[in-house]
């Protein structure tokens, strides 16, 4: 047994987001976001759920809140929902802001540190049916929304992220189709891409025009550790850096260099990376930041496929599936490294987390002279509750978290500047194209009666949070 301890001021909280928790989707003014309009599509989400419920959160906030003091959260991570805030994308709904407004002030209440995220995915429909982020306006909208926001919670919210894991919002979303709004075509997903890295940038300004303080702003990004089957095949070796750059490295060269690789450009050319690009983005885009949120669920081996292979889908970060097109057909497959994988197939190895912040670290934000913080990580498993509802998942969740917490603690002693670690999730929620089928939280909800049992990786979790100490077996 051996014990790490992590720095006094190292804080420990949750994640979550508004779609995924919240439901009353038609109350107080709210109006649907491209995710509404996703879940009514026949066959788009695994168990034809949709959100209009989830973990009714909207009308248990308090208890929620109340929840996370007694498992002694120093921080939590919410989004704000758009479609809430903004209805229509662009007139300020009162009831919507004051929903935020009393989340944000019960949590300093209970001495828990607010994290609001601007952009979890749920972009008003209204916006969505106006070309959504293939279009120029929607990070023009985007920027008013932050704008709006920060003048009524910035006085109490201290630290903003623009967006969460703009990879999703565009090649996920209209290259695979398989998030909102399900599309499958390359060209609007370079597009996308570079609009939502233009409303990252613009939301900054926003927000920092119209901070009633000094506040710390940042976005959340979400990668993979890109490894090539065989390190002494070139073909492997080129595969895995084709996945680097379609994943981390186009997010992460504009926003810390002010430029798209030139590798990922030329792997994208046909798609169009960079076309709709006009002058002076690029400086808005890479205007500095004060902390990069860093989701992190899983890596993986990349090899290039036998000779007339079909090109295929293949397993990006989190393991949702992407076109080809990116990385040149036929050029790359995902190969099994035989390990353990979680509920959602993603398989699980640790040390890629260390692995990752040691990069992120050398290249991106040493230089910038700029903190890490986990914004997410965490695991599905196939719970199975006793009669009471409780879960023990201390073989594998908690080992999940734990072996995590590890690597983390394993980059702070390699002089990686992460201050905090937030878990996904408090809460079972909605898990977007695997509707309710997949459980991520520490904390277990009984979809019928909203009862919220934690779970043992939720005790173990409190302990760590509490001590700032990790007892490894
Ligand atoms: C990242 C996303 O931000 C979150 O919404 C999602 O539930 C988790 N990954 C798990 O897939």
């Amino acid at each position: 047994m051996s014990t790490l301890t992590f720095p006094e001021n190292f804080f420990f909280g949750s994640a979550t987001a508004a779609f995924q928790i919240e439901g009353a989707g038609d109350e107080d003014g709210r109006r649907p976001s491209i995710w509404d309009a996703f879940c009514d599509e026949p066959d788009r989400i695994l168990d034809r759920s949709n959100g209009m419920v989830a973990c009714d959160h909207y009308h248990r906030m308090p208890a929620d809140v109340a929840l996370m003091k007694d498992l002694g959260l120093q921080a939590y991570r919410f989004s704000t929902s758009w479609a809430r805030v903004m209805p229509d994308g662009e007139t300020l709904n009162e009831a919507g802001v004051d929903f935020y407004s009393r989340l944000v002030d019960e949590l300093l209440e209970a001495g828990i540190k607010p994290w609001l995220t601007l952009y979890h995915w749920d972009l008003p429909q209204a916006l969505g049916e106006r070309g959504g982020w293939t279009v120029r306006e929607t990070p023009y909208r985007f920027a008013d929304y932050a704008g709006e926001l920060v003048s009524r919670l910035g006085d109490r919210v201290e630290t903003w992220t623009t967006l969460n894991e703009p990879w999703c919002s565009s090649f996920l979303s209209y290259a695979s189709g398989e998030h909102a709004p399900g599309h499958t075509n390359p060209s609007e997903a370079v597009d996308a891409a570079h609009y939502l890295l233009l409303a990252h940038g613009l939301g900054v300004q926003a927000l920092r025009a119209k901070a009633p303080r000094d506040i710390t702003v940042g976005i959340t990004t979400n990668h993979t550790v890109a490894h090539p089957a065989d390190p002494d095949n070139p073909a492997d070796v080129d595969a895995a850096r084709r996945i680097d750059g379609a994943f981390n490295r186009v997010f992460l060269d504009p926003l810390f260099k002010g430029e798209y690789p030139a590798d990922v450009l030329s792997d994208m050319a046909e798609a169009g990376l960079g076309q709709v690009a006009r002058e002076g983005d690029m400086a808005i885009i890479s205007a500095p930041i004060d902390v990069l949120g860093v989701n992190f669920y899983n890596g993986g081996a990349h090899a290039a496929p036998e000779a007339n292979a079909t090109p295929k889908l293949w397993p990006g970060p989190g393991g949702h599936l992407i076109g080809s097109p990116f990385v040149g057909s036929e050029t790359v497959k995902g190969v099994s490294r035989d390990l353990p994988r979680t509920a959602m197939d993603w398989e699980v190895d640790a040390a890629d987390l260390a692995i990752l912040l040691r990069r992120l670290h050398a290249e991106y934000t040493g230089p910038a002279g700029i903190p890490i913080v986990i914004t997410e990580n965490g695991a599905a498993y196939d719970d199975q509750p006793d009669a009471d509802g409780y879960v023990d998942d201390s073989g594998d969740r908690l080992v999940y978290i734990r072996e995590h917490l590890a690597a983390v603690h394993e980059a702070l002693a390699d002089g990686v500047d992460v201050r905090g670690y937030l878990v996904w999730s408090l809460l079972d929620n909605f898990e977007w194209a695997f509707g309710y089928t997949r459980r991520f939280g520490i904390v277990r909800v009984d979809y019928e009666t909203q009862e919220r049992i934690p779970k043992a990786s939720a005790r173990f979790f409190a302990d760590v949070a509490r001590s700032k100490q990790l007892t490894l077996p």
